[in-house]
């Protein structure tokens, strides 16, 4: 099966240069390599860089880190899905937890957000994750069910095909901590389940889902097979070229 490998860049690199390097390294180095689709999320200045280069390039799709949910009006310094879908952008990241904690997007904003992305017909990867201190009161499976029921209010079954969910334990990103496949796996089939409970079989049975925290060369593989996901979402791993297209090679299988 084909997966999904998702590269965060965040709020990286520092200058153009870099991110063209970035890009062009990985661009090269995926070209013999096959069942897999890269979808890289550059900072917003730098989506119109690549916008003509994936244009000949089935493998790889562009995506946003985030957007707003209006399509035009006075809203200072928001970006609209219509914006980047004009710029080739197909997937955008909404809910990433460092917004949800250092911007303070609550699930409202986040589920305005997934309805206009839907509305777009752009391609949404939903993250969802618990804290490290809901780990410690085991309030994860409550905190995951209370993410995906408030995001997905109001969106209907002929759109909930689309969406991607990407399970990222907050404790897991940027510390090395990665989480346990088997703990993956719970955590895949709680979300097939919250689905299952709100659509039709068909649409969980549909549902992709992913992984990011901590991913490395070492344990993306883990989360293929082991944990049976769809994909990865990566951020350190993916600002570099070589560890990157090292992930994306292994999982290619
Ligand atoms: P990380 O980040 O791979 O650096 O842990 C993942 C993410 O924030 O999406």
């Amino acid at each position: 099966m084909k997966s999904l490998i998702v590269a965060n860049w965040k709020c990286n690199p520092e200058t153009p240069k870099g991110a063209k390097l970035l890009f062009n390294t990985v661009k090269r180095g995926i070209k013999n390599i096959k069942n897999v689709e890269v979808v890289i999320c550059p900072p917003f200045v730098y989506l119109p860089f690549f916008q003509k280069k994936i244009k000949k390039i089935e493998k790889i799709k562009l995506g946003a880190q985030d957007v707003f949910w209006k399509e035009k009006g006075a809203f200072t310094g928001e970006i609209s899905p219509l914006m980047l879908k004009d710029l080739g952008v197909k997937y955008v990241i909404i809910g990433h937890s460092e917004r949800r904690q250092i911007l303070k997007e609550t699930d409202e904003m986040i589920n305005k957000k997934l309805r206009a992305v839907l509305f777009t017909k752009l391609r949404p990867i939903l993250c969802v994750g618990e804290t490290e201190m809901e780990k410690r009161k085991e309030q994860g499976l409550r905190v995951l069910n209370s993410q995906i029921s408030r995001a997905l209010e109001g969106v209907p079954e002929k759109e909930a095909d689309k969406i991607i969910l990407a399970y990222e334990p907050v404790w897991a990103i940027g510390t090395g901590a990665a989480c346990e496949p088997n703990s993956v796996l719970e955590k895949k089939l709680l979300l097939q389940r919250i689905f299952r409970k709100r659509y039709s079989p068909n649409i969980s049975k549909k549902l992709k889902i992913l992984y990011g925290g901590s991913v490395t060369p070492e344990n993306a593989l883990s989360y293929i097979k082991e944990a049976k996901t769809n994909g990865l979402l990566i951020g350190g791993s993916s600002l570099k070229a070589k560890e990157f297209l090292e992930i994306v090679k292994m999982v290619s299988i």
